[in-house]
């Protein structure tokens, strides 16, 4: 295990060898990438500002990136995880809020950095953004290949999403019209 950073900002270390960094780093960055994209287009739809478009992207983009701080061999793994396992990747929302929240500590990003923190606490008390980055995340996750399934075409993602989570239903309404303007199998 490769540990490339100190605890400089009161989380775990990094656990990634550099030789192994940048593939870690495009798949982090493609997931990211597809959840920031669908938080935006979900949030235009909503009719929100454009502020809020923006912070919904951001939380997007940045709601992993305590996953730097967990070890890739056990989020990458071919396998069903232990208790043990699951409890540290469980930490990875805790990680990236602290870590941005030391980071970044100034008020136009402390609702991005709330997204981050409770991006999978689905629940009412949650805000809308929160709620939106949470189904884009989802949404992204399922319609992305895993080393352990193939991805879910985003008719059956929507699907499990509409069983599975419960959030505004405005905001599953606004992803099934995304949906509808996307070229699926
Ligand atoms: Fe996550
Ligand atoms: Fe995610």
């Amino acid at each position: 295990m490769g540990v490339i950073s100190s605890t400089a900002y009161n989380v775990s270390p990094l656990f990634i060898q550099p030789s192994e960094m940048r593939e870690w780093l495009m798949d982090l960055v493609t997931h990211s990438f597809n959840t920031a994209i669908t938080a935006a287009d979900i949030s235009a739809i909503l009719g929100k500002s454009e502020h809020d478009i923006l912070k919904s992207f951001l939380g997007g983009l940045l709601h992993d990136t305590g996953k730097l701080n967990i070890d890739h061999k056990i989020l990458n793994a071919n396998r069903p995880l232990t208790i043990k396992e699951k409890q540290q990747v469980s930490m990875h929302s805790t990680f990236g809020y602290l870590f941005l929240e030391n980071i970044y500590n100034k008020d136009c990003l402390k609702d991005v950095i709330k997204i981050i923190k409770h991006h999978h606490d689905y629940d009412k008390e949650c805000t809308d953004l929160e709620m939106i980055v949470q189904v884009a995340d989802v949404f992204a996750a399922l319609t992305e290949t895993r080393p352990y399934r193939e991805r879910f075409s985003k008719k059956e993602a929507l699907c499990i999403i509409e069983k599975e989570i419960s959030v505004d239903d405005s905001i599953i309404k606004a992803l099934k019209s995304l949906c509808s303007g996307y070229h699926d199998e």
